[in-house]
């Protein structure tokens, strides 16, 4: 069955009432990843807050966005360096399915998302009721890819079967986006993903291609708004 469509206000009320699920996880000396997109903003400003009144914990962003957000609202950050591990990380999802398995990428923040991710002790998604689906495939899964790698890529997607699209920047329409690392994203429309251990691998391994959106076995759980309710889903 289609994920329920939402309005936008029901669907950004869910993603705060995830958040504000999420943060009950969060104690006193944590070092978090800080994930992206908009529930995840949501989750930055409601810890931010919750620092302003002496809650103590420190974090690295997976975006610059995110990154700015939290100097906004006094979370203190960590710059990346060797040894560093992070106890929770708290991160939206474009889509998840009943194991966990997740599509990310759609702010384009996926490199990134996924060192920190892999980097964490405790991956926690956040999602509003949308994002669950039965099977992956609906949203169009990110490929973050080196430019010059570009016309190989999209040749080695279509041969694998699926329908690649270079993404454009929604202020400058004519403009490609550009990553945080000055790459491109490739949006691939592969039909439901009915084996995404087999397609993850096979896309990470074309030339070029810097990181895929399939994130598998990394989130631990996942807040999911259920008739209004945060219910909690694991593997
Ligand atoms: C960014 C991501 C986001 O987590 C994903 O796009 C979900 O965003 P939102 O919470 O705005 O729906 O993967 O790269």
């Amino acid at each position: 069955m289609p994920a329920p469509l939402l309005s936008p206000a029901t669907q950004e009320h869910e993603k705060a009432l995830a958040a504000a699920a999420a943060l009950r996880w969060v104690r006193d000396g944590m070092v978090l990843g800080l994930g992206s997109g908009s529930t995840s903003a949501q989750f930055i400003r409601q810890l931010g807050a919750a620092v302003q009144q002496g809650l103590k914990v420190s974090g690295t962003a997976t975006s610059l966005a995110s990154e700015n957000l939290a100097r906004q609202v006094g979370i203190p950050l960590l710059e990346p360096r060797r040894g560093l591990r992070f106890d929770l990380t708290v991160d939206g999802a474009d889509e998840l399915d009943g194991q966990l398995r997740l599509i990310k990428g759609g702010g384009g923040a996926l490199l990134r998302e996924k060192t920190i991710e892999t980097a964490s002790n405790y991956l926690l998604v956040v999602a509003d009721s949308s994002k669950l689906v039965p099977v992956l495939g609906d949203f169009p899964l990110p490929l973050e890819v080196v430019p010059f790698t570009l016309p190989w890529v999209l040749d080695a997607v279509q041969a694998l079967g699926g329908s690649p699209v270079v993404r454009t920047s929604l202020t400058e329409s004519a403009e490609q986006y550009r990553t945080d690392q000055g790459n491109l994203i490739v949006d691939c429309h592969f039909g439901q993903i009915t084996d995404p251990d087999a397609l993850g691998p096979q896309l990470q391994a074309i030339p070029g291609v810097v990181e895929q959106g399939l994130f598998l076995g990394l989130a631990k759980a996942a807040i999911v708004i259920q008739h209004g309710q945060p219910m909690l889903l694991k593997p």
